[in-house]
């Protein structure tokens, strides 16, 4: 490849603005005569979803086979940071062999609200663990060559009205909460990319938010890689260019292309925000090219690696002793052992090179499904399931959400399981006391019959090698050792974030106070507390010490089996002056231990330990406690420190508010005082409508967005090849992402097959202005110079 400097110098104003959208589905544009390839780009963050057929929006689920690691629901409860350098480099080395450099994560975001869709492919509702699992995945990825785009950035924190909704937050929740898990990443693992979400923040979509993107991202982190668009996210082009946005993707057409010529050339936009992008993407190039077919993939050590990630991410929940068992006396009961749920719908699915469900791996023992995998059954099942269960020392039920209950593009509607499944799961624990129930599902599931099982190993989504992992721990073959990275509340109405959850602009009225931090601050019951999981053996936790800069402890294993323990360090501020939650994570450390063994344990605190976002990371002074605990409602050892700051009070307007004293829902009023003035959340009219408006938006006012629409939903199967099926994730991904895209994500999926002028027209159409939305549609795309 030629000199970047020179390649810019050569490349006309209409090149450049066309090189920073991609080639197509997922490639970056060539420059054959400089010696420039394009940048492969793939999904994603639990196995490689590289789809050989490239440049359609088609076939989601129709990859090259790939290993299908857990899910970071999973990965992520195994708190280990090792675990998921591997897991980044596997997936890295598999890239490779496919010649892709560039793999579309990690998904970084926090899990706000239980209800996300896609809470399955994030890590945590706590930042911190957040920010070192997704740090530890990039180095283990970019050390094989392939590089990684952290996502989706940013407060992309719900799938309803993800690309044309706003997540209004405060500073500092902004800060604390949202941001400081990509800050760590990126300052930490140095991800070649970053991926601009759909959303808007605080009114800016995230493609064209300059605060977002160079003033946070590359000029307070030093980030120096390429941001990329989601596939359709750009709003602006002229805007997402000021603002330091690189790459449009998906690529293969010219949206706003016109716009940001103009802009340039009226000397609106300065030229070198263009030239900053482009040499930004040729970087991009040089690093791929330098990676280029170096693996072969080695498909039973990936398999291996994903079945470790399942046996340290799985979280037993419960156990009164009936674990570990032994299989020769046990019974399994189930949705479909059959048909082990081990993954999510939407980007992230794999197509998995083997799969191992719970019935091939243990395959020997009495066996009745029940129900079917959405929650079906009889009575006459229920019946039969009672009698086996009745039968046998321990019976073993597998339930869990359906794969229509989560994905990416729609939210949960609750956290219920199918009626049906809770049914099943109670007929078997009144025949059968040992009942031990074997639960899958991204996240957060509201259990009514928990009191009256003997045992809930909690699975999530495990991926391919999902059926060994739980036949292995079940025996005690290998012992528990995953801690929940999210809250299980008792009940979806205890949310904090419920009431506005969910809605087109989104008040995070909670500010700081999200998950656990809320939860353990106002004392509310849950299910089962942040940073719980249990053992079959027991951990001694003595000695703690502190000088305010280490902390060590000692952890002993004084039960009956081998095993690991996640030791997590929580910090809270005595008599805090200023607002802020009463416990948050600050170190965690998994160690293993023999029986009878003691280690240990060291953490380093630092300035961020106890920092709050005040305009800039401050402390404030003032006595700490350091905890160290087995969940963060099980602390086991405190000491206390006195740290040397400022002096950092809640502000007068905030007394007395939500925010001092955190106790029930966060209200409209309390956040007013917080945020100040909230923007119009009126929804625009017919005359109003923009290119941010989608047809779902706009049918019910106009008869022409009606008809697309209906138009729309007939076509949606036919021109996805997926099967019209309400119980399919994919086909309700597809009709939902279809029928609610803003009316310029229309036109960038369009890939220059559908012109802008076209949209526009309809558009004017939509707001009344029939005669020039037709003029509109009959106008040939009007050439750039
Ligand atoms: C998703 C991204 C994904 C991209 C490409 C988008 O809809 O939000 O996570 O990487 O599609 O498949």
């Amino acid at each position: 490849m030629e000199n970047i400097d020179k390649i810019i110098s050569e490349l006309s104003l209409d090149e450049k603005i066309s090189f920073c959208t991609g080639a197509d589905m997922w490639n970056t544009k060539s420059l054959e005569k400089y010696g420039v390839g394009s940048v492969t780009m793939s999904d994603g963050p639990h196995g490689l979803r590289f789809q050989k057929n490239g440049n359609t929006t088609t076939g989601i689920n129709d990859s090259s086979p790939a290993t299908c690691f857990p899910t970071a629901v999973t990965s992520g409860a195994s708190w280990d940071e090792d675990l998921m350098f591997e897991k980044g480099a596997a997936i890295g080395r598999e890239a490779l062999s496919e010649g892709v450099s560039v793999v579309l994560g990690p998904g970084c975001n926090i899990k706000r609200n239980a209800k996300c869709g896609r809470n399955f492919e994030y890590f945590s509702e706590d930042p911190y663990i957040s920010g070192r699992l997704a740090a530890a995945f990039i180095k283990g990825l970019q050390s094989t060559g392939a590089l990684a785009c952290i996502k989706h950035f940013a407060a992309n924190n719900q799938e309803h009205k993800r690309m044309n909704g706003d997540s209004i937050v405060d500073e500092r929740a902004l800060y604390e909460i949202y941001l400081s898990a990509f800050e760590y990443a990126v300052k930490e693992a140095k991800p070649a990319c970053v991926m601009a979400s759909y959303n808007k923040i605080n009114g800016v979509h995230a493609t064209d938010n300059k605060k977002l993107l160079t003033d946070i991202l590359r000029n307070e982190w030093g980030f120096d890689g390429a941001v990329i668009t989601d596939w359709g996210a750009m709003n602006d082009a002229v805007e997402g260019f000021f603002a330091g946005c690189d790459l449009n993707m998906p690529g293969g057409g010219t949206y706003m292309q016109k716009e940001v010529f103009d802009a340039v050339k009226s000397g609106r936009l300065d030229k070198k925000y263009i030239d900053n992008s482009v040499r930004r993407i040729l970087k991009l190039y040089e690093k791929s090219a330098a990676a280029k077919g170096k693996y072969k993939t080695d498909y039973d050590t990936h398999h291996d690696a994903a079945l470790k990630t399942a046996e340290e991410g799985a979280v037993l929940l419960k156990n009164n002793g009936v674990l570990p068992l032994s299989l020769d006396d046990a019974a399994l009961i189930g949705f479909k052992h059959e048909k082990t749920r081990h993954q999510g719908a939407g980007s992230s699915h794999i197509n998995p090179v083997k799969l191992i469900n719970i019935r091939d791996a243990i395959p020997d023992t009495p066996y009745f499904a029940c129900c079917d995998e959405h929650g079906n059954v009889t009575e006459h099942a229920l019946k039969k399931a009672a009698e086996l269960a009745a039968g046998c020392k321990v019976a073993v039920v597998a339930a869990g959400l359906p794969e229509s209950y989560e994905s990416e593009a729609f939210d949960r509607q609750n956290l219920s399981l199918p009626d049906g499944m809770n049914k099943m799961v109670l007929a078997v624990a009144e025949a059968n006391p040992n009942t031990v129930v074997v639960l899958l599902g991204g996240g957060v599931m509201e259990l009514p019959w928990a009191d009256k099982v003997a045992a809930i190993l909690y699975m999530g989504l495990p991926g391919q090698a999902g059926g060994e992992a739980v036949r292995r721990l079940l025996t005690g073959e290998v012992n528990p050792s995953g801690k929940l990275t999210e809250t299980w509340i008792k009940s979806d109405s205890d949310a904090v974030s419920g009431d506005t959850f969910g809605q087109k602009n989104v008040q995070y009225r909670e500010s700081v106070y999200v998950g656990y931090r809320y939860y353990e601050t106002a004392n509310v019951p849950v299910a089962f507390p942040f940073g719980h999981g249990l053992s079959y053996t027991e951990f001694e936790y003595s000695d703690i010490k502190t000088d305010g800069k280490t902390v060590t402890a000692k952890i002993k294993n004084v039960g009956n089996y081998d095993g690991a323990e996640v030791v997590q360090l929580y910090t809270g501020a005595e008599n805090s002056k200023i607002y802020r939650p009463a416990k948050e994570l600050k170190g965690f450390k998994k160690v293993f231990l023999k029986r009878g063994e003691e280690k240990e344990v060291e953490f380093i605190l630092d300035g961020r330990s106890f920092a709050i976002w005040h305009n800039g990371w401050v402390v404030p002074r003032g006595t700490y406690k350091i905890m160290l605990g087995s969940s963060v409602r099980d602390i086991r050892l405190t000491a206390s420190v006195k740290i040397d700051g400022e002096d950092i009070k809640t502000p007068e307007h905030l007394r007395g508010t939500f925010y001092d004293k955190p106790a029930g829902k966060p209200t409209e009023e309390d956040f007013v005082k917080l945020y100040g003035e909230l923007p119009d959340d009126k929804e625009p009219q017919k005359g109003e409508y923009t290119m941010d408006s989608t047809c779902l938006e706009m049918k019910d006012k106009s008869l022409v967005m009606k008809m697309q629409y209906a138009l729309t939903r007939s076509l949606t199967s036919k021109v996805t090849g997926i099967k019209k099926d309400e119980n399919d994730p994919a086909y309700k991904m597809m009709v939902s992402s279809a029928v609610d895209c803003p009316m310029r994500a229309i036109v960038i999926h369009g890939a220059g097959r559908l012109k802008e002028g076209f949209v526009r027209g309809l558009l004017d159409m939509a707001n009344g202005r029939y005669f020039r939305g037709v003029k509109q549609m009959a106008r040939k795309q009007k050439k750039k110079k």
